[in-house]
């Protein structure tokens, strides 16, 4: 009966929300959100994992063993739970307390690896491990890039194609949080023979496709990370040749942004858009600012920015946004004088 199941838990189809107070600030008109934080599990991948799970499921697999940064196994620990697959998750050893609990509330079994998504040596080490125990024992690898699982990445590349059915056949830019390359892989394929330009937008820390980009070769050259940014942090090519390719094929740009920037962006989209984004999920906005000051977009230009994670997967960022608005305790019969003097009669 498993054979022939779709494997779902109501992903996909995410809300494009037009920008209300920041498009105002930035002096553009407009500007837009593709909200991939509202999917089940809080983030793109379970685009990816629905796919991938329906054909583990149709092959029989009962356990299976993965890499993830936080929102792979996230997602991955979901599915799993609901159909009954085992699995083992390999993942950053900074990966933030969110996404770990996450996974490890739905049962499944996380191993933190040192070094592993910073060192591009211990990376690229982990991944050959995994990949040889695999075919070895015969389970499946889950690895969120086209490198590894090209069937699974299809399902992400509906993203792609549900911009375009909801913001209309004119072009616009699309601005995408690039780590390993797949999710930006996944939405130019989804947006092909569109012209819309889709832009890579990756934190200082990382520079894989941006480096290429800007050197004006094909080669990705492995990096010693040093970003903070959950997600983001891949310092050797799995699908950024791959991304490279199809950036140069679009006429999309690649940026470069502060993780200060992209904290600040997350602060922008929690006070001035009702956004609640991970680090991540604010990357395409930093990039869409650096854009619009460098002249590449035009403040009348419409644009996207994928909001690609929510803000639950990192509650230390959130602590620090909401450090600034400090909560007050007060006995019942202060409320009164309190809320017409502080709140009311602003
Ligand atoms: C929230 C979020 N945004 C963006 C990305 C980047 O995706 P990719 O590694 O496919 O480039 C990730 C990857 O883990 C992510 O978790």
């Amino acid at each position: 009966m498993l054979m022939e199941m779709t494997a779902t838990l109501g992903e996909g189809r995410t809300p494009l929300v037009r920008s209300h107070r920041l498009a105002r600030e930035l002096g553009v008109s407009r500007l837009y959100f593709k909200l991939e934080s509202t999917n089940p599990s809080g983030s793109y991948k379970d685009r990816f994992i629905a796919t991938e799970i329906t054909a583990m499921l149709a092959a029989g697999a009962r356990a299976c063993v993965a890499t993830s940064s936080g929102n792979t196994g996230s997602a991955l620990a979901a599915y799993c739970a609901r159909y009954q697959v085992r699995c083992a998750i390999m993942v950053n050893e900074a990966a933030p307390e969110g996404k770990l609990l996450q996974m490890r509330a739905h049962g499944a079994r996380v191993i933190r690896v040192k070094g592993f998504g910073a060192d591009a040596a211990v990376t690229e080490d982990v991944f050959r491990l995994l990949a040889e125990l695999a075919r070895a024992d015969g389970v499946p690898l889950v690895v969120s890039a086209y490198r590894h699982c090209p069937a699974g990445m299809a399902g992400v590349e509906a993203l792609g194609r549900e911009l375009r059915e909801q913001a209309g056949p004119e072009p616009h830019h699309v601005f995408v949080p690039v780590g390993g390359g797949g999710l930006y892989t996944a939405t130019a394929r989804g947006l092909a023979g569109s012209r819309w330009p889709v832009h890579v937008v990756q934190p200082e820390g990382c520079l894989t496709v941006t480096a290429a980009w800007r050197r004006g070769d094909r080669e990705i050259r492995p990096v010693q990370s040093t970003t903070r940014i959950s997600g983001l942090s891949v310092p050797f090519d799995i699908d950024a040749s791959l991304a490279l390719k199809h950036l140069l094929a679009n006429g999309g740009a690649a940026f470069a942004v502060s993780d200060e920037e992209v904290y600040e962006c997350q602060r922008l989209l929690l006070a001035l858009e009702g956004i609640f984004a991970e680090p991540a999920g604010a990357t395409a906005l930093a990039g869409f600012r650096r854009a619009l000051a460098e002249g590449r977009v035009q403040p009348g230009d419409p644009a996207i920015c994928l909001v690609t994670g929510t803000g639950f997967k990192d509650p230390v960022s959130i602590a620090v946004a909401a450090s600034a608005h400090p909560d007050t305790l007060l006995p019942a019969a202060e409320l009164r004088g309190f809320l017409r003097a502080e709140v009311l009669s602003c």
